[in-house]
């Protein structure tokens, strides 16, 4: 079955700008950089699902009615368990809160129960890293979301890629910035 999620896609500038963050810390923490085409920040991980569930995936998600907004990724850090670098807002932003709480409820409403532990947004630039590492990002990366994407997870011969589903515009208004 195949493992889908949904999640922030940067455009080329910010993900140029995360892909040499993800250089940086894949250096200072002694791990393996996530590849630039791969970056991404998880909204809600579905894991495995069949592809029947896409059109009542896709009507929830259509339901979303949250706001664009500019989402400061100010901190580099480092978690020991899972062994990444990441990147991500320092404090959670309330339009990414609302959001996210959003798209968590629509799903539950077809029956896709919200993850126990809380939601950490984060966006994964190395794998498998050795050493803390943890700086503040001054100026913060300004990342405009948008919109927001259904990815599916597949494994290839040069390792796993994300390919984009489908794509939900959040609505756009004078306060969106
Ligand atoms: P990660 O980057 O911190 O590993 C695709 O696998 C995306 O879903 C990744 O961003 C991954 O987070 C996230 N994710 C959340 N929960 C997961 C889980 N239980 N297993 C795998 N990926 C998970």
């Amino acid at each position: 079955m195949p493992r889908l999620f949904f999640a922030l896609r940067p455009d080329a500038d910010e993900r140029a700008a995360l892909a040499g963050h993800a250089i940086e810390a894949a250096r200072a923490a002694g791990g393996r950089a996530v590849p630039a085409q791969n970056l991404h920040l998880t909204l809600v991980f579905l894991g495995e699902r069949p592809l029947s569930l896409l059109p009542a995936l896709e009507e929830a998600a259509a339901g979303v009615r949250a706001q664009a907004f500019v989402l400061p990724i100010d901190v580099i850090d480092t978690w020991r368990k899972p062994r990444i670098a990441w990147a991500g807002p320092g404090t959670m932003p309330s339009a990414l809160r609302a959001l996210q709480g959003d798209l968590a409820r629509a799903l539950e409403r077809i029956g896709i129960p919200p993850e126990e532990r809380p939601y950490a947004a984060h966006v994964t630039l190395a794998r498998k890293a050795r050493l803390a590492y943890s700086r503040a990002l001054v100026p913060p990366l300004s990342w405009k979301v948008r919109d927001f994407v259904l990815f599916v997870s597949e494994s290839t011969p040069s390792g796993v890629a994300y390919r984009s589903l489908a794509c939900w515009p959040l609505r756009i208004t004078a306060t969106s910035g």
